[in-house]
């Protein structure tokens, strides 16, 4: 495994919509590698191949509950609202609110290219959202918007949510992680890559 060099805002491979992965080949499962390691090195909890300047759709994320390695994802199932504060390791310095559904359901091939179909809630779906967009070109920066009332409270709950999640995460992180996770030690975590 290995570091990469995350690539920054203004970048044009940031605003390409990736192609997708013929074929799950060790080529991907090294790219999949990398993007963990980076991902925790820059302890943020995702990471999508184009930020390492890879325009394939290829997407890792970790908000506390193990690593998902995500090749080609979709978005099949999306419902309900949530707002909250994002950021992203391609637009240091900045964040913003972004609405994002509630519940989702992505659909993508694994590290071995059999399919694979995970429901997420919270900030997992956040996270998820965030990361799969990156694959079509968007950054949070063209979603952001100026929150409600009712938008901040949310925001507010969701910062609850990620507190207690990084806890779990830096908790597990002195033991193995899961799937093969060898050389990662995760301090702390804010952005969502
Ligand atoms: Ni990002």
């Amino acid at each position: 495994m290995a570091l990469r060099n995350i690539i920054i805002d203004g970048d044009p491979r940031l605003r390409k919509v990736c192609r997708k992965v013929d074929e799950v080949n060790d080529h991907i499962r090294t790219l999949l590698d990398d993007m963990a390691e980076t991902m925790y090195a820059a302890e943020g909890v995702g990471l999508a191949a184009p930020q390492v300047g890879v325009t394939r759709r290829a997407v890792v994320v970790d908000v506390g509950d193990g690593l998902y390695e995500f090749v080609n994802p979709v978005l099949v199932e999306s419902e309900g609202e949530q707002c909250g504060l994002e950021a992203c390791l391609s637009v240091p310095e900045k964040n913003g609110y972004v609405v994002r559904p509630r519940r989702v359901v992505v659909e993508a091939l694994d590290r071995n290219g059999d399919p694979i179909r995970v429901e997420a809630k919270g900030y997992k779906a956040v996270a998820f959202c965030h990361e799969i967009d990156h694959l079509d070109g968007t950054l949070f920066t063209d979603r952001a918007i100026q929150p409600t009332a009712e938008q901040l409270r949310q925001s507010e709950e969701r910062n609850e949510e990620i507190r207690r999640l990084m806890g779990e995460r830096e908790e597990a992180a002195p033991a193995p992680l899961p799937r093969g996770r060898r050389n990662t030690r995760v301090v702390r975590v804010k952005r969502e890559g």
